[in-house]
């Protein structure tokens, strides 16, 4: 086969720090294989539009996908920057590739990693994955104001709940419920939200004949919230829509020992896209430009990015790396670049 064609948006605020290391343990690990990435790098984000006024052109798309897989750092300015005001960079840059390139699954693991500091004095066993819907549900901009300007404005956000958006994405969640330890936990709202939860009930109800040897569960999500810091060792697989998802995620990455070891994949399973790896957390203002940032998530991202293209030997070197990396932390505090360093340097030593 020839070279990997990989497409790179550092982003903006710890994006670029985080994608150096990420890239850096990329390049040891395909060292090591002899696997070729061809890399292009794409500008885009909060500081592009600061420089051009562009957010996502037909021409940025266009070449993205003509590549095999894209490794997203961060995007976003710095909140209420009144220049961002009107690019809404996270629905045009982000929300525009997941909806262009029909990422329906936001595919983000939970691991509580041997030897992590967890805020959970004791987690147990955890090793869980919420399978997140991507491409739905109140992100897609169904919405709408009027009375602006009055003590009487409406503002209206629609959830859309479609049965093929929503079918797809558990028939997804079900697969890898079966190749891991058979059980699913559909996390909804279903007393309030009726319509939308009854039919994803539904539909888990319905897919859940295909798959024989899962067992389907169901949690209200302020009841999800509750369990995964009590007992986050009891779920498996967590299916959910696309903002349920959003907020359990940041609580499973801080669960894990902190939102810089949480990795995520947006996927098109059914490739006709390329997906994009990135970690769960955004561009992170408050550290930015001061070498703080844990690129671990970042790292992470590429151990799924490498495990999606089938270079199943190269994703779990990364990760044996990372997780060696995270069983020797002590109370030092390492700079970003270190921490890379550190991973690429142990999957080099193999
Ligand atoms: P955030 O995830 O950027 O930061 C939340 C907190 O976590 C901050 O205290 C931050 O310092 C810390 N943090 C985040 N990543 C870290 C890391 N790798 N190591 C150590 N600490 C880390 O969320 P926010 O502050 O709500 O958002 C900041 C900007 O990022 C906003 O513009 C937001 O829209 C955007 N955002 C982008 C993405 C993305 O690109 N995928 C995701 C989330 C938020
Ligand atoms: C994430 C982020 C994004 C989301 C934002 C920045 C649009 O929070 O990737 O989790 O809500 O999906
Ligand atoms: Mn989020």
């Amino acid at each position: 086969p020839g070279p990997v064609k990989l497409a790179v948006i550092p982003g903006d605020g710890i994006g670029p720090e985080v994608v150096a290391e990420a890239v850096k343990v990329l390049d040891a690990v395909t060292a090591a294989s002899g696997t070729v990435f061809e890399k292009t790098w794409f500008s885009l984000g909060a500081t592009r539009f600061l420089e051009t006024g562009d957010v996502l052109t037909a021409e940025d798309l266009a070449s993205i996908s003509a590549h095999d897989a894209i490794l997203l750092g961060a995007v976003g300015g710095v909140p209420g920057d009144p220049r961002l005001k009107d690019a809404n960079i996270e629905r045009g840059l982000l929300l525009g590739l997941r909806f262009a390139l029909d990422h329906y699954v936001n595919l983000r693991p939970t691991r509580v990693y041997p030897g992590v500091p967890s805020p959970l004095a004791d987690a147990g066993d955890v090793d869980f994955v919420v399978v997140r819907e991507g491409t739905e549900g109140p992100y897609v901009g169904n919405g709408g104001a009027i009375r602006r300007g009055t003590p009487h404005e409406v503002a209206n956000e629609v959830s859309v709940n479609t049965a093929f958006g929503v079918e797809r994405v558990v028939r997804f969640a079900f697969a890898q419920a079966a190749q891991r330890r058979n059980k699913l936990t559909l996390v909804h709202k279903t007393n309030v939200l009726t319509f939308a939860g009854g039919m994803w009930q539904r539909i888990v109800n319905d897919v859940a004949a295909e798959f024989p040897t899962v067992t389907v569960d169901y949690l209200h999500v302020d009841a999800a919230t509750i369990f995964l810091v009590t007992d986050p060792a009891r779920f498996d697989v967590i299916v959910t829509d696309n903002l349920f998802g959003d907020i359990l995620t940041d609580l499973a990455g801080a669960i894990s020992g902190g939102i810089g070891l949480a990795a995520s994949g947006n996927i098109n399973p059914d490739g006709a896209f390329p997906s994009m790896f990135e970690p769960v957390h955004g561009s992170a203002p408050d550290i930015a430009g001061q070498q703080k940032a844990d690129p671990t998530a970042a790292i992470l991202s590429v151990a799924l990015l490498l495990e999606h293209l089938g270079l199943a030997e190269e994703s779990a070197a990364v990760t044996t790396a990372v997780t060696a990396d995270i069983a020797l932390r002590d109370s030092r505090v390492r700079s970003t670049s270190e921490i890379g360093d550190a991973i690429a340097r142990a999957i080099g030593a193999h």
